[in-house]
């Protein structure tokens, strides 16, 4: 099977220029100017962007949390993905105390397979590092799931002590893993919590009140420093405060490899979402909260000087029904929020077209470098000969208008409601197979594949 994508403008990370893109089979082919090949189908990009699939590596699909389960299951939120242009995801499995990573790993196949639209790799979440644990981290390595996640907070849920932090972090300096650390002080949150209900504060904003961002400086100071010590690299995941973004800039101007992602949400809504009336402020209840709208200029810079290296979406959606849980109780309210569909339209309007970062970067941060970091570069990530033919033809100057019964997330609310944004997806290849075609799902449930990724180098 031969596509052409014809008179587009091509953009990688660092070229953008009018082009064809040959696509054979799964693979980009052939990359030229007026290519004169013979194709199976002809896909015309004139006045459009060619861009490498988008890559989100911080996805929640059909997971388990507080008492209720996302609401996307790898069907549903995969084909919301490439409705919004990312063509690759890496989602979270969970090891549960008790269990081995093995099983945890098993588990979270059987959720994708047969479902997932486009390609799929997973981060296992450890919650308990016993030694046999610390021998199965090799293991998984070896089975392309080279990245393990893990929490400084939920104390009695996911939360890890330091010693089993630093253990874990030693094991990936000889396995080549890479730890992505959720960084929140879950001892000083829950104390906050725990005086906050007891003073009769229960309505959403609490949640925001009482996870300060110092505690996520903290805890982000602390895992960068436990790194240090055991001498490899650490990937910070959502992060959300201008002051742990300090500690990651002091960190990098001292030569250390600590990276992290952001996160669309903490760059385009705030705290006052939190105000908004009838239990509205629930929809926004995730972790790390939402922080104040006058620091967002300091992500944008951090983002444009490398000191972030991905934006990623954390796509954890529950519908209101299951936000009610904590009608009267904050701490009962499900954390997370959906983004899976709308991270690369958010970014393009209100980075690239707001001057923020270069089109090149945007690529980068929600491509390249997310690959780069995470063992699927180049068969992921660019657009070049031999590459994995995903591929976004992305309109420039389309707007569309961002909401719940337009979108294709499987959740009754959307953070964006309303919101109008210029740059939208059009058509969509994964791995060579059309999935959307002018804003059409053309694709199939289980034809994404699992993807085996490498160690760092
Ligand atoms: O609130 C969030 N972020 N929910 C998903 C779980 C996590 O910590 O990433
Ligand atoms: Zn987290
Ligand atoms: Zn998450």
């Amino acid at each position: 099977m031969r596509t052409l994508i014809k008179n587009g403008t091509v953009v990688t990370a660092t070229d953008q220029y009018t082009g064809d893109v040959l696509v054979e089979d799964e693979k980009i082919a052939v990359i030229g100017t007026l290519l004169d090949i013979q194709a199976d189908k002809v896909i015309d990009a004139s006045g459009k962007y060619v861009l490498p699939g988008g890559i989100d590596v911080h996805t929640h699909l059909d997971m388990p949390f507080g008492g209720a389960t996302s609401a996307d299951d790898f069907e549903t939120g995969t084909r919301a993905a490439a409705f919004g242009g990312t063509t690759s995801i890496v989602d979270f499995a969970i090891q549960y105390r008790g269990q081995t990573l093995h099983d945890a790993w098993e588990a979270w196949i059987k959720k994708a397979d047969g479902k997932a639209v486009i390609d799929y790799g997973f981060h296992m979440i450890i919650t308990e590092l016993t030694d046999q644990v610390e021998g199965e981290m090799d293991a998984l390595v070896r089975q392309g799931i080279t990245s393990f996640k893990l929490f400084m907070a939920y104390p009695g849920v996911f939360m890890l002590d330091d010693a089993s932090i630093f253990k874990a972090l030693l094991r990936t300096g000889t396995n080549g893993g890479t730890i992505c650390m959720h960084a929140e002080n879950g001892g000083v949150i829950d104390v906050l919590v725990q005086r906050a209900l007891a003073a009769g504060k229960r309505a959403p904003k609490y949640h925001a009140l009482t996870r300060p961002a110092r505690a996520e400086a903290e805890a982000t100071h602390r895992a960068i420093a436990l790194a240090e010590i055991a001498d490899v690299p650490i990937y910070i995941v959502h992060l959300s405060a201008a002051e742990a973004l300090e500690m990651v800039t002091e960190a990098r101007d001292r030569g250390l490899p600590a990276f992290a992602e952001t996160c669309p949400q903490y760059l385009f809504l705030s705290y006052d979402n939190y105000e908004e009336p009838d239990f509205g402020g629930s929809k926004y209840v995730m972790s790390p909260p939402l922080r104040d709208k006058a620091k967002q200029d300091q992500l944008w810079r951090g983002l444009a000087f490398n000191d972030l290296q991905a934006i990623a979406t954390d796509h954890c959606p529950f519908c209101m029904k299951e936000k009610r849980l904590g009608q009267d109780d904050f701490s009962k309210i499900p954390n997370g929020a959906p983004g899976i569909e709308t991270r690369m339209s958010l970014v393009y309007d209100g980075g690239v077209r707001t001057g923020r970062i270069s089109l090149n970067r945007f690529v980068e941060l929600t491509s390249t470098s997310p690959a780069k970091i995470f063992g699927l570069f180049p068969r992921k990530g660019t657009i070049a000969p031999g590459s994995d033919a995903d591929i976004v033809v992305f309109d420039p100057n389309r707007a569309i208008t961002l909401s719940a019964k337009t979108l294709h997330m499987n959740v009754d609310y959307n953070p964006y409601e309303g919101r109008q944004v210029t740059g939208a997806t059009d058509t969509v290849l994964s791995r060579g197979r059309l999935v959307i075609e002018n804003g059409t799902f053309v694709g199939r449930a289980g034809a994404g594949s699992f993807l085996k990724r490498a160690t760092r180098s």
